[in-house]
C-alpha cells in the first residue's frame, strides 16, 4: 500500500491497532475481581497456570486457587500432571501450545490468544523447515518459544532452565546442532559447553534492550550488588552476570547468593516473585538504555502484559468468549511435537 507521495503507508487498518492499556483498579476493585474469578474458574472447573511474568495478582490468583506459577518448563509439566480437564494458560501463546500438545484431551484456554512472542514470530515453519533441510546431519534443538509446527521438526524441545544439561548431554555423544531461534540463549550455550552449535539468528525483543555499559555503570553505584541476567540477553551482558538462569533459576539465586541488592536482568514481572520470596532483599531494574539516550524499554513482554485480571475476568465470565479463546494444535503436528517436549520433561523428571 502507498499514500499519495510514494511513501509506503504502514498504518495498520482499524481493527489491528493493539487496543491494549495498562488496567489500573483499586485495591476493593481488585479483591472483588479475584474473588469473581476464583469462583468463575471454580464453577469451570478450571486451573490456572500463570508464568512469572504476568500481572502480580493473576499470578497470585494462581496459587490460591491451587494452580501455580512457574518457568516455561514446570508450566509445561504441572499442566500436563494435573488431574482436571480445563487449563487456563495465563502467559503467551507458545505456552498455551504446549500445554495443548502434552495434553490434547484437555481443554486449554488463555486470556488472549493475541500473546505472541518475538522469538516465536522470528521462527516461521517454512523458513524453518528449509534451514533445517540445509543443514540434514545436524540434531535440531529448538527453544520452547516457537510455534507448534517448528517444535514438530526437531529432535529435541529445550527452555532455559534445561538447554544447557540437555546440549552438554548431546555434545558428549558427538553430535552437532542446529539451534533455533534464540542466537543469544544460542551462543551462551555454545561458550559455556564448545559445542558445535548452528545458531538461528532470533532474539527476545525485551532481553536485547538490556546495555552492558549502563549495567557496568549501575554497578558502580551499587558495588556489593549481585547481578542476575537472563541467557536471552546480550553476551556482554551476560557477561557482568553472578548468575545466569531461566526465571526460576534466577529466583533461585537471589535466596542463595549472600548478596542484599540485585541488578536484575529480566522482565520486570518477576521482580513481583522476587520480593514477596526476599522481603529484606533490594531488587533494581538492569538499564535498557545509556547516556543520554531519549527512550527507554520499559523491560516489559507487551504480550505477557496482555494477561491482565480483567482480561482473564472476561473470558472466564462469558460462554463464547471461552470458547473463542481455546487453544487448538493440529492433531498430527501436535503428536510429533509432543515427542521433543515429553523427551525434555524426561530429561529433567
Ligand atoms: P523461562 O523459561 O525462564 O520461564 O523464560 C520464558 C521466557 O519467555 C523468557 O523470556
Ligand atoms: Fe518472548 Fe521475550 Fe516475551 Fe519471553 S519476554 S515471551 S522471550 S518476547
Amino acid at each position: 500500500m502507498e499514500s499519495q507521495n510514494n511513501i509506503p503507508d504502514y498504518s495498520l487498518p482499524e481493527d489491528r491497532v493493539p487496543l491494549f492499556e495498562a488496567e489500573h483498579l483499586g485495591r476493593e476493585e481488585k479483591a472483588a475481581l479475584k474473588a469473581e474469578i476464583a469462583g468463575l474458574l471454580k464453577a469451570r472447573g478450571a486451573t490456572l497456570i500463570a508464568h512469572y511474568y504476568v500481572d502480580g495478582d493473576v499470578q497470585d490468583l494462581a496459587e490460591e486457587t491451587g494452580g501455580t506459577v512457574a518457568d516455561s518448563l514446570e508450566m509445561a509439566r504441572f499442566g500436563r500432571d494435573q488431574g482436571g480437564d480445563t487449563l487456563v494458560v495465563a502467559g503467551v501463546r507458545f505456552m498455551g501450545e504446549t500445554a495443548k500438545i502434552l495434553s490434547p484431551e484437555k481443554r486449554v484456554v488463555m486470556p488472549t490468544l493475541e500473546a505472541e512472542c518475538s522469538l516465536d514470530l522470528g521462527c516461521p515453519p517454512d523458513e524453518f523447515q528449509a534451514f533445517c533441510e540445509a543443514n540434514p546431519d545436524r540434531t535440531v534443538v529448538v527453544y520452547a518459544n516457537t510455534s507448534a509446527r517448528v517444535k514438530a521438526m526437531s529432535d529435541w524441545v529445550v527452555t532455559s532452565s534445561v538447554a544447557l544439561p540437555i546440549v552438554e548431554s548431546l555434545d558428549a555423544k558427538g553430535e552437532k546442532i542446529l539451534w533455533a531461534p534464540d542466537k543469544h540463549l544460542g551462543h551462551y550455550i555454545q561458550v559455556q559447553t564448545g559445542a558445535d552449535m548452528l545458531l538461528w539468528s532470533g532474539a527476545c525483543v525485551v532481553h536485547e534492550e538490556f546495555k552492558s555499559k549502563a549495567l557496568f555503570d549501575l554497578k558502580a553505584v551499587y558495588p556489593d550488588a549481585g547481578v542476575l541476567v537472563h541467557p536471552e540477553s546480550p553476551a556482554a551482558v551476560i557477561d557482568i552476570a553472578d548468575a545466569v538462569g531461566s526465571t526460576s533459576q534466577i529466583l533461585k539465586a537471589a535466596e542463595t547468593l549472600p548478596h542484599e541488592t540485585f541488578i536484575v536482568a529480566t522482565d520486570r514481572g518477576l521482580f513481583h516473585k522476587l520480593r514477596q520470596r526476599n522481603p529484606g532483599k533490594r531488587f533494581i531494574e538492569a538499564p535498557t538504555a545509556g547516556d543520554g539516550a531519549m527512550c527507554r524499554s520499559c523491560a516489559h513482554c507487551p504480550w505477557m502484559a496482555m494477561n491482565e485480571l480483567t482480561a482473564l475476568a472476561d473470558m472466564l465470565r462469558s460462554d463464547a468468549l471461552f470458547a473463542a479463546n481455546e487453544v487448538l494444535v493440529d492433531p498430527q503436528i501436535g503428536e510429533r511435537a509432543m515427542i521433543p517436549l515429553n523427551r525434555m520433561l524426561a530429561f529433567q523428571a
